[in-house]
């Protein structure tokens, strides 16, 4: 090629390969956290991403995470990589925190469990097997659900539905509306379930309403996969995996996706784990030798660090019992907050109603407020919240309540 030539190269390039790119829309939740950082305003207060922030406002590192890190420093002596299923010993901590240490199921070898990158990783690696091994091509979620599951689970080809779940006349429950869409729903069709703190309604199922779901699953041959994010944050850890364990009880097999993010607030280490409740250990052991493969299609393998601070915990009963009182103070904090929240827009809007917020859990609260009254919130006091009318109340304290309840009651009083 002579110099001519090249000089031709150079014009025709003149052209980006990226200019008919058109801009991302922002994320509905993350991009909340983006324009809340941009803001310089002191009063700002962000109620928007699900992230537990403590009495002085901070989203603070655990000491029992502080500690395990100090130990990782002094021990580790390689950076080679791990496992395609990750740090060896995690799978099996995280087996004993979601279905018990004494399990048959464990005892069996009949659940399949591979560290993730985050809860969005499992469910990503769930929906990849559900697509190539089980047949299933549609999801139903929840009516709402956490903002991402559609995205995730519409990017892996599967097709999304809604089942009938939040009452917004009575901030309740449509169980009886759900009930009867999941008994009319297809073979094979996938159900994604909360097992607590519904995100982003804060509104649980209670037992009954789980049983009824575990038979209307068995008797329609659908694919049950859970969602367990806030493990600890409704009443505690045993307590809150009493569906997980009714389900495995009565011979269910299904999925779940758990995540380390809120409960260790470990969130930007992005450590979660897929299970799978198989009929038998050879049936775990295939599942998992196709979850490696789809593992290693994706991303290779997962990154150590995380996982290493997880399996630090929670095998040192000095750490575990540490980490467990700190969790314990992280949930009475935001019930704490979510009852004089209650208390307080009673006293400050006397005409309106928000004991319904009380039977809510975790760290969400469907609030009622409209998409309009979340604008002026931002625009005018610098509040973040979601245009659903999602609030986190774990990013209340005892400095910030009183302005973001005073902000509430100035932007719901009627426009003359
Ligand atoms: C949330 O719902 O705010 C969290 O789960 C964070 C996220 O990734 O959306």
């Amino acid at each position: 090629m002579n110099v001519a030539a090249l000089s031709d190269v150079k014009e025709a390039m003149v052209t980006s390969l990226f200019s008919e790119v058109p801009a991302g829309i922002p994320d509905p939740i993350l991009g909340v956290t983006e324009a809340f950082r941009a803001d310089t305003n002191p009063d700002k207060v962000n109620l928007g991403v699900g992230v537990y922030q403590d009495a002085s406002g901070k989203i603070p590192v655990l000491e029992a995470v502080k500690r395990a890190a100090a130990q990782w420093a002094a021990s580790e002596d390689t950076k080679t990589y791990l496992p395609i299923d990750g740090v060896p010993g995690y799978n099996t901590a995280t087996q004993e925190l979601l279905f018990g240490k004494g399990s048959p199921l464990l005892a069996e070898k009949r659940v399949a469990t591979i560290q993730t990158v985050g809860g969005s990783g499992a469910l990503k690696l769930g929906i990849e097997f559900i697509r190539r091994f089980l047949g299933g091509d549609t999801v139903c979620l929840s009516d709402p659900s956490w903002e991402n599951h559609r995205v995730i689970f519409e990017a892996a080809g599967a097709k999304v539905e809604s089942y009938p779940y939040y009452d917004p006349k009575t901030n309740g429950l449509r169980a009886a509306e759900m009930l009867d869409c999941l008994s009319k729903l297809k073979r094979n069709t996938t159900v994604l379930l909360h097992s607590c703190c519904h995100n982003p309604t804060g509104v649980d199922l209670d037992g009954a309403t789980w049983e009824a779901i575990a038979g209307i699953c068995a008797e329609r041959g659908l694919i049950p996969f859970i969602d367990f994010a806030y493990q600890g944050f409704a009443e505690g850890l045993e307590k809150d995996s009493a569906p997980i364990r009714m389900f495995a009880e009565r011979g269910l097999t299904f999925f779940v996706a758990s995540s380390y993010s809120k409960s260790f607030g470990i969130y930007r280490e992005r450590c979660g784990a897929l299970s799978a409740v198989t009929g038998s250990a050879k049936e775990a052991a295939n599942v998992t030798s196709q979850v490696k493969r789809i593992v290693r299609m994706i991303y290779s393998s997962p990154p150590s660090y995380g996982a290493q601070l997880v399996s630090i915990v929670l095998s040192s009963p000095e750490l575990r019992a540490l980490w467990e009182r700190e969790l314990t103070e992280m949930r009475e904090r935001i019930l704490e907050m979510r009852k004089l929240f209650v208390s307080k827009l009673g006293q400050a809007i006397p005409g309106r109603d928000f004991s319904f917020m009380l039977t809510q859990r975790g760290m969400f609260s469907y609030s009622g407020l409209s998409a309009e009254v979340v604008r002026e919130l931002r625009d005018r006091f610098h509040i973040y919240a979601l245009e659903t009318g999602r609030i986190c109340v774990a990013a209340l304290n005892q400095k910030n309540i009183d302005y973001v309840v005073n902000a509430i009651a100035s932007a719901l009083k009627p426009k003359s």
